[in-house]
């Protein structure tokens, strides 16, 4: 069977393959004793505004909610995203030319090189990352540049680990913060840098920010603050995190024209838009629930503060979380030998629990697991004490 060679350099995929591992746990005798809990994903168990709900199900009756949806039809999505823009950064976009709807910031940083990238051009990626943004480079034939990111320089980007010339030879750079998985919602200075970076060596920035107002301490950084964004920038934002919209798949990109045709482009080749009654959800939501993320806060800061506790309770290092949805957590010594993508399945056999291994994220990531704040503080004290328990096994050993 005809299989192209870019799959290959692709792999299987953390997310596919945590799936697999759960599968076999589910159907597993064990998992009658020790239910899975599952805190791989970070797709949250909190609720989305019902309004917005109630204006998707009664756009859904509407007939033009089952044809397709041409970019001309999504404009008054665009400027319900613009205005937001407006309100949340006092920045003034054009909805016309600089506002893209997405099926999901992960659809649009994927595609994204495939609008900005000849085959063989390098792209800058953090190492850890978000991983569609290294499988987009990948399946647009781009080559991958990792810059690590260390716990010791609190996940800063170290932009001194470039040669002059590996940062002449950059297309494209793809930052994000608040960062998945480091937990950290980073600087405004980082992206000043990465743009200042950016713009010497003519390549675009992309940043992926659907986490913006999900910082746990500070503010979050946003490319749209930086002045020169619209020279090579363009800042995804997602519906899945701050509104809990992640099922429905809805964000947007707002960027330099130019980049906002180049990826419509592209995309006009790979979908028609998501139907007019989710839009009409996503403008209720940045419309009338603006605010919604901010009440998820104390919620994330409960979580984090109580598994922080009862983590360190059974033993376990855990770094401070700055950001919402994530701990980062260094492998505990007993597990140190078997690197992450074997630790997360031994727990997850031990214990039940399952955590994603950090090596998914990239080489970057290795020696390290991530667990997703994703249910209620009780199920958390649960898979702690079960973890403990797996981790007091692993020791035995
Ligand atoms: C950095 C980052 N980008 C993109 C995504 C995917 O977001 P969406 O649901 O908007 O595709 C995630 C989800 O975890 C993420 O952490």
């Amino acid at each position: 069977m005809p299989i192209s060679e870019r799959l290959g350099q692709l792999g299987s995929g953390v997310f596919a393959r945590m799936d697999h591992r759960k599968r076999a746990y589910g159907l597993s005798a064990a998992c009658l004793e020790r239910p899975l809990l599952d805190l791989s994903l970070g797709s949250t168990d909190l609720q989305p505004p019902v309004p917005v709900l109630e204006a998707m199900a009664e756009a859904l009756l509407a007939p033009a909610s089952a044809g397709y949806c041409l970019n001309a039809a999504t404009l008054p999505f665009r400027e319900a995203a613009a205005a937001w823009v407006q309100q949340r950064f006092g920045v003034t976009v054009d909805p016309q030319r600089e506002v893209l709807l997405l099926v999901g910031s992960q659809e649009g940083t994927a595609h994204l090189p495939l609008a900005v990238l000849n085959p063989g051009e390098r792209a800058l990626l953090l190492d850890p990352g978000y991983p569609s943004h290294r499988g987009g480079v990948l399946l647009a034939g781009g080559k991958p540049v990792l810059l690590p990111l260390l716990a010791d320089q609190g996940w800063r980007p170290c932009w001194e680990q470039l040669s002059p010339s590996q940062t002449a030879q950059l297309r494209l750079l793809v930052l994000g913060f608040p960062h998945n998985p480091t937990a950290t919602v980073g600087q405004q200075q980082w992206l000043e840098e990465a743009l200042a970076l950016a713009q010497a060596s003519g390549a675009v920035l992309a940043h992926d920010n659907p986490y913006v107002d999900l910082a746990l301490e500070g503010e979050a950084p946003a490319l749209l603050r930086c002045d020169g964004w619209r020279e090579g920038g363009i800042e995804f934002f997602s519906f899945s995190k701050g509104w809990c919209l992640g099922g429905f798949r809805l964000a947007f990109a707002v960027g330099a024209a130019p980049l906002i045709e180049a990826l419509a482009q592209v995309k006009a080749v790979v979908d028609f838009n998501q139907s007019l009654a989710l839009q009409a959800g996503a403008i209720t939501a940045l419309q009338q629930f603006a605010d919604w993320p901010a009440q998820l806060l104390p919620i994330y800061r409960g979580r984090r503060d109580a598994m922080a506790a009862a983590l360190k309770a059974q033993g376990w290092s855990v770094p401070h979380a700055s950001m919402a949805l994530y701990h980062w957590l260094p492998l505990p010594e007993a597990l140190l030998g078997l690197g992450s993508e074997a630790a997360c399945a031994s727990l997850l056999e031990r214990s039940g629990v399952a955590l994603t291994p950090g090596v998914g994220f990239g080489p970057g990531g290795e020696g390290w697991l991530r667990l997703a704040l994703v249910a209620e503080q009780a199920v958390l004290q649960e898979a702690a004490l079960r973890l403990g328990a797996a981790l007091q096994q692993c020791g035995d050993d």
